[in-house]
């Protein structure tokens, strides 16, 4: 039976360290979320997002802006939260509703603000090997790997879904990380094979059911990545959790494996951010 990650107390435990420097600081480190729209899991996270803030002693600014809101609003807001000298993180909530363009929007927000880490100047700068963000999914998923002394090193790694968001930074810092690493999408053939092949295998889909126990390799490294709902609304992730659990080595549950360590690594970035700003 895999040991199961503990995303939420390990989350707990990145936030506390977050908060004790944050106090070090002359000033604290501000974040701002802007939501468009009335998505209800956005709803939720921007929750989250604003508890995160009190429980790290951080300064939080929240915009919540109805659906028909103009791209030109929208590119005015972010200008104004670009300028404001006590707002270190500047997160716009995706997805946008429809009619607004998400990359314009991205593109406008300062590379130093950039909290999320998708600007491209940030993203570059991840390419590289030169990150001053960490991309919040995969880095979560990194720091869990840490904790556990999973070393990518050497490793066969092998993700599935190749999002901006997810798939993609996720193979960049086990590539950095120095894992080999396959990148599987919706056009893969056998996605089923590489995936059996993996000894930490990354599933960020979004397909309830997709990971099934004969896609996972004896004493393999499961990291689910997706939060998806079930028949019942429950929610759930991309693998079948009891029967992957019985093969796997290690595995992350949903809820309570990446996603509070998403949240937990946002905070990590605006204390960076505030720390560039301040001159720290
Ligand atoms: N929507 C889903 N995940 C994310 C995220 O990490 N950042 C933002 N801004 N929106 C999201």
């Amino acid at each position: 039976m895999a040991t199961l990650i503990d995303g939420k107390k390990l989350a707990a435990k990145l936030k506390e360290t977050v908060r004790a420097e944050a106090q070090l600081l002359p000033r604290r480190p501000g974040l701002a979320v802007v939501l468009v729209g009335d998505d209800p899991a956005s709803r939720v996270y921007v929750t989250s997002k604003r508890r995160d803030c009190e429980e790290c002693g951080f300064y939080s600014e929240e915009y919540a802006l109805p659906a028909q809101t103009t791209q030109a609003e929208l590119a005015a807001l972010v200008d104004e939260l670009n300028g404001k000298g006590h707002i270190d993180g500047i997160l716009v909530q995706l997805p946008l509703p429809k009619g607004l363009d998400e990359r314009k929007v991205l593109l406008s927000i300062d590379p130093g603000k950039d909290v999320d880490c998708f600007h491209p100047h940030n993203v570059g700068q991840l390419t590289i090997g030169t990150p001053v963000f960490q991309p919040c999914t995969p880095g979560g998923v990194m720091e869990m790997l840490r904790e556990y002394e999973i070393d990518p090193e050497g490793k066969r790694c092998v993700v599935l879904g190749r999002s901006n968001i997810v798939g993609k930074p996720m193979a960049l810092l086990l590539l950095h990380a120095n894992g080999t690493v396959v990148l599987c999408h919706s056009k893969t053939p056998d996605m089923k094979a590489l995936a059996a092949s993996a000894d930490i295998l990354v599933s960020a889909v979004g397909r309830t059911g997709l990971v099934t126990a004969d896609m996972v390799k004896e004493g393999a490294v499961v990291i689910d990545v997706a939060m998806n709902r079930d028949e019942n609304g429950k929610l759930c992730g991309d693998v079948c959790f009891e029967e992957v659990a019985s093969k796997a080595s290690y595995i992350t549950p949903v809820p309570g494996g990446v996603g509070p360590m998403t949240r937990a690594m946002l905070m990590k970035n605006t204390l960076t951010a505030a720390k560039l700003h301040q001159g720290v």
